[in-house]
């Protein structure tokens, strides 16, 4: 059984990919050309190169797998131009009905994709999780949004039969953070 994992360039993902392997998984891992990949190159994991707004790439990269932990994402903590919104919104959310898409074409078993407490609403009465909605006429960045939508491109996907559950984390604390400029675009 083939486990594909996204972003597994990126702070989740490199993380994520050793402990598989730990558990004896065998591993295939979506890069980009031209990225940092120094978080993998060690490893004896299978190796695809794509872009998650490419569909035709995503159904290359899914097929054969079947388990997929969707881990990649353009974060940013920046408002951003028209151009970084759009690059936000196509990585994040195309990216991810792209993969939801190619899993339910391909027969994959179970999807996790990474959800994030910015797609959290805050109740001031109480410590907030899950169960408080996303209020989108507060203040929020493009990044934000993009999480919310990326919740319900799974939802759609579910109720289309598709196995997947959202894996909500605040901040990520850990080894292998690879990515520091898009933690660092402020500083
Ligand atoms: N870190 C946190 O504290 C935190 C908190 C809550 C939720 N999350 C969520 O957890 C997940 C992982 O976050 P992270 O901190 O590991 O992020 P990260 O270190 O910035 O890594 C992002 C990964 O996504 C890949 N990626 C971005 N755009 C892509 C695209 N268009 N096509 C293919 N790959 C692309 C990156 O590859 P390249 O190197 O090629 O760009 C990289 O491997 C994300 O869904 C994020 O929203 C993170």
């Amino acid at each position: 059984m083939k486990i594909l994992v996204t972003g597994a360039s990126g702070h989740l993902g490199a993380n994520l990919v050793r402990r598989l392997l730990d558990d004896g998984q065998s591993v295939r891992v979506l890069l980009r050309e031209g990225s940092n990949n120094t978080a993998v190159e060690s490893l004896d994991v299978e190796r695809v190169y794509g872009d998650l707004r490419d569909f035709t790439g995503m159904k290359a990269a899914v097929r054969g797998c079947d388990r997929i932990y969707h881990c990649a994402a353009k974060v940013s903590t920046l408002d951003g131009d028209t151009l970084l919104k759009r690059e936000i919104y196509d990585c994040n959310v195309l990216g991810t009905l792209h993969i939801l898409q190619a899993a339910l074409e391909a027969g994959v078993s179970k999807v996790v994709v990474s959800g994030s407490f910015s797609a959290v609403g805050h109740n001031p009465e109480k410590p907030s999780d899950e169960t408080v909605p996303f209020y989108p006429f507060s203040p929020h960045l493009p990044y934000g949004f993009t999480k919310t939508f990326v919740e319900h491109e799974c939802l759609k996907a579910f109720a289309n039969g598709l196995n997947v559950v959202v894996a909500v984390s605040c901040a990520i604390i850990g080894p292998m953070i690879t990515n520091l400029p898009a933690w660092g675009e402020h500083f």
